[in-house]
């Protein structure tokens, strides 16, 4: 039996860097939904993800990486607000599992590291959107996810193919 695990890292060295990168150009060519259409290259999606790397060196966001006998195999994003008013809840952001290893029970053990990492945090709530049509919906309301919300049109995927965006809400 392969060691899962969830870890919350504050640092992203250059080794956790280009596994990062290797699995978001994977899993975007794939088809997933997580911030760009495919095809990429990794040279589009690294300045998105140096990005993410800042912020997490900055302390605004926690990268919790799914690590499959210590590889990383996906990853997801728990992003808290610099707001007084709206540090008792986060957005999650980013959820993916490499294409190879999607469909065995990794995205939700993924999510369970999550929402542990939130409530170590004192998180009341979690929030995230899904793109529409992609069925994501049903991953999420089987691990509690509620929709609250559709942004309709928001998300332009092509000229002529624009997409809802649909809110979720999970109480922790
Ligand atoms: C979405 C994703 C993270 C799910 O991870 P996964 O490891 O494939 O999911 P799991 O095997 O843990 O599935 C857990 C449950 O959700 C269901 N599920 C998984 N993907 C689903 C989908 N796209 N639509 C509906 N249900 C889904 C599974 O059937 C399973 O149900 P069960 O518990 O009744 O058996 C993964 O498929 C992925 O990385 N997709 C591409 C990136 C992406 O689009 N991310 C979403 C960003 S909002």
């Amino acid at each position: 039996m392969p060691h899962v695990e969830v870890t919350v890292s504050t640092r992203v060295d250059d080794d956790l860097r280009a596994c990062l990168l290797d699995l978001w150009t994977d899993v975007t060519n794939a088809g997933g939904a997580v911030g760009f259409v495919a095809p990429v290259t990794r040279d589009v999606v690294a300045p998105v993800l140096d990005g993410l790397v800042e912020r997490v060196h900055g302390g605004t966001q926690a990268l919790c990486v799914l690590r499959v006998d210590g590889e990383p195999a996906g990853f997801a994003v728990l992003s808290t607000s610099v707001s007084p008013l709206r540090r008792h809840w986060a957005t999650v952001l980013r959820v993916q599992v490499h294409p190879s290893r999607q469909g065995q029970g990794l995205g939700r053990v993924l999510m369970a590291g999550v929402h542990d990492a939130a409530r170590a945090r004192g998180l009341e709530f979690l929030h995230l959107t899904v793109r529409g049509g992609y069925g994501l919906e049903g991953f999420y309301e089987r691990l509690g996810y509620e929709v609250f919300g559709r942004m309709p049109g928001a998300i332009r995927v092509a000229p002529g193919d624009d997409r809802d965006e649909v809110l979720l809400l999970c109480r922790l």
